[in-house]
């Protein structure tokens, strides 16, 4: 697993090593630190293998895998933050698309053919409607989103020109939620630009208000609405991603998330609701930039993965909570 110290991959490592499959990790801890997989050794009673190291660091990925010990991949490793990509684009195509041609290079030498890769809803632009089925058109709004694009096309044209490639893209909406322990969660550095994290920071007192960021848009109750899928079950959207690899011929794309859109002063009643007292928020004008409507079809994921999400927004907000409440500085 890349990235597995990150927030995705630690709540996937507790998986995976939950149900009884071998882990290596390879992250340079640029956006998380071993902290998390500590955890998930205390947690599950099963430890990961540690290995520190830089997805641009070609040679060292050739030597991970050049064993031939791995059944597969799952590659969550790389730089996500959208203002950031706009500012430095190069830190991101260098980190994000060598890095994963670097990982497939040090793959296909190694003899290992089978990846599971973290894409984005961010992949569809700004969608014409919803839900959003896997076969709409495809489109970049930032940087960050040409890398997700440029590495999905990467793997479709390595897939085509050679036989043999199993290739999971999945494409994830809005992960929200922490494992139900409280122990490990999401830790971002800095002043969150997510809904969810300054929500729970603003419920710790680190921030006064949240801004709702648009009340015109052509919604029910005008704020946008985006599919939040709870971090436990995309979780087990990968170890089901896992057990069916040989299924994905090439390389196929599957939406995760729940279905269901849900808007910001849905998200900010149902987090008042398990924080137990009223999160203060100001109304504010749009963020440019953001679609009002953004929620996945899920279907195939139920037809590929045999997966549906099982969490409501209820549970998301209530982990997010215990979490962010027991860890009101994350791992520091
Ligand atoms: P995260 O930042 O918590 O985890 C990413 C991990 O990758 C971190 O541990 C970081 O240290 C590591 N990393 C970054 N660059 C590296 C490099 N060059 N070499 C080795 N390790 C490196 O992010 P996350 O939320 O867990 O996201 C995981 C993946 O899912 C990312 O690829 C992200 O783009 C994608 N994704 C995330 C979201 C989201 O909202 N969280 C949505 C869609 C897709
Ligand atoms: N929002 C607020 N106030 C805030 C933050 C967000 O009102 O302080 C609103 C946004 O306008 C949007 C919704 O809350 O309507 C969700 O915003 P997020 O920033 O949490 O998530 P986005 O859907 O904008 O983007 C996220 C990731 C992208 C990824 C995309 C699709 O940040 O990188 O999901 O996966 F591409």
């Amino acid at each position: 697993m890349t990235g597995a110290a990150g927030y995705i991959g630690s709540h996937t490592a507790l998986e995976l090593l939950s149900a009884g499959h071998d882990v290596v990790s390879f992250d340079n801890y640029a956006n998380s630190s071993p902290a998390s997989l500590a955890r998930v050794a205390r947690l599950t009673g099963k430890a990961a293998e540690i290995v520190e190291g830089d997805l641009r660091d070609a040679p060292a990925l050739e030597r991970l895998l050049g064993n031939g010990a791995y059944d597969a991949v799952v590659h969550f490793a790389g730089l996500k933050a959208v203002g950031e990509s706009v500012e430095k684009p190069l830190l991101y195509y260098d980190n994000n698309v060598s890095g994963s041609a670097n990982l497939l290079r040090a793959m296909q030498a190694g003899g290992c053919r089978k990846l599971v890769f973290s894409s984005s809803a961010t992949v569809y632009g700004a969608p014409e409607r919803c839900p959003i089925t896997e076969s709409f058109p495809l489109s970049a709004v930032n940087p960050y989103g040409r890398t997700k694009l440029i590495i999905e096309d990467i793997c479709r044209d390595l897939a085509a020109s050679e036989p043999g490639w199993n290739i999971a893209l999945l494409r994830y909406f809005n992960p929200v939620g922490a494992h139900e322990s409280g122990e490990i969660g999401e830790d971002p550095s800095g002043i969150p630009n997510n809904l969810m994290p300054f929500v729970m920071q603003t419920a710790v007192g680190k921030h006064d208000s949240v801004k709702v960021f648009g009340t015109d848009y052509p919604t029910p109750d005008g704020t946008g609405i985006r599919d939040y899928i709870h971090v436990v079950d995309l979780a087990k959207a990968h170890s089901a991603a896992l057990e069916r690899i040989d299924s994905f011929k090439g390389a196929e794309p599957v939406n995760l998330g729940t279905g269901k859109g849900r808007s910001v002063l849905e998200v900010l009643a149902a987090a008042s609701k398990a924080v137990g007292r009223e999160i203060p928020r100001t109304l504010s004008p749009r963020r440019p930039g953001d679609a009002a409507e953004c929620w996945a079809d899920p279907s195939r994921a139920k037809e590929k993965l045999g997966w549906t999400a099982e969490r409501d927004l209820d549970a998301m907000c209530r982990d997010h909570w215990r979490w962010q409440s027991k860890n009101p500085s994350g791992y520091r």
